[in-house]
């Protein structure tokens, strides 16, 4: 189960930033030609905003069964001084949380404007700050302190 839910996890990611990147593109070009919001736009805008849902869903159920939160919580005083350990317990899942609160608010602003312009503004905006938290709290293999793969197979 821990496995598999890591594994889940770790390739939701590339949908997850596949998303982010797709509606600022669309958000920044609609922005500026002026062009007319479509339907097409505002089902990736839902896709997006379900993709992260799920994507956040994923990463809580991981939190009640993974063995490096479960070391966290119950020896909180190390733990909280071992940079690998708190990252998971706590600047990734806090972190994540809010890009994903924030990529929901930006989605719902964008569906209740009425000009096509502030749509497309409206999802830019939220959208490229949500990408930039996420990209920032990603355990990638180059990351100096916490390393995670690219991929990990089931
Ligand atoms: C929404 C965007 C998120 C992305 C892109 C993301 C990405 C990742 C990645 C790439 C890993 C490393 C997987 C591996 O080891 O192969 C990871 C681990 C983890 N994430 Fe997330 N995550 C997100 C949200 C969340 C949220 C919202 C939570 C919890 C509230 C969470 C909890 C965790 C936990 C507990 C681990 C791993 C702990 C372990 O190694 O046992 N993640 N995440």
């Amino acid at each position: 189960m821990y496995f598999t839910l890591l594994a889940i996890h770790s390739l939701l990611r590339w949908l997850v930033l596949i998303s982010l990147v797709l509606v600022p593109i669309i958000g920044y070009t609609g922005w500026l030609t002026g062009r007319s919001f479509t339907k097409r736009d505002n089902l990736l805008r839902l896709v997006a905003t379900t993709v992260c849902h799920i994507q956040a869903v994923v990463g809580i159920t991981l939190y009640f069964v993974s063995p490096v939160i479960d070391y966290f919580l119950h020896n909180y005083g190390t733990a909280v001084h071992m940079r690998q350990i708190r990252f998971f317990g706590m600047e990734h899942s806090l972190m994540m949380l809010v890009a994903v609160v924030l990529v929901t608010i930006g989605s719902a602003k964008a569906k209740r404007k009425t000009a096509d312009k502030d749509k497309f503004k409206t999802l830019a905006v939220w959208f490229t700050i949500g990408l930039v938290v996420v990209l920032l709290n990603i355990p990638w293999p180059f990351s100096p302190l916490v390393a995670r793969p690219f991929l990990r197979g089931f």
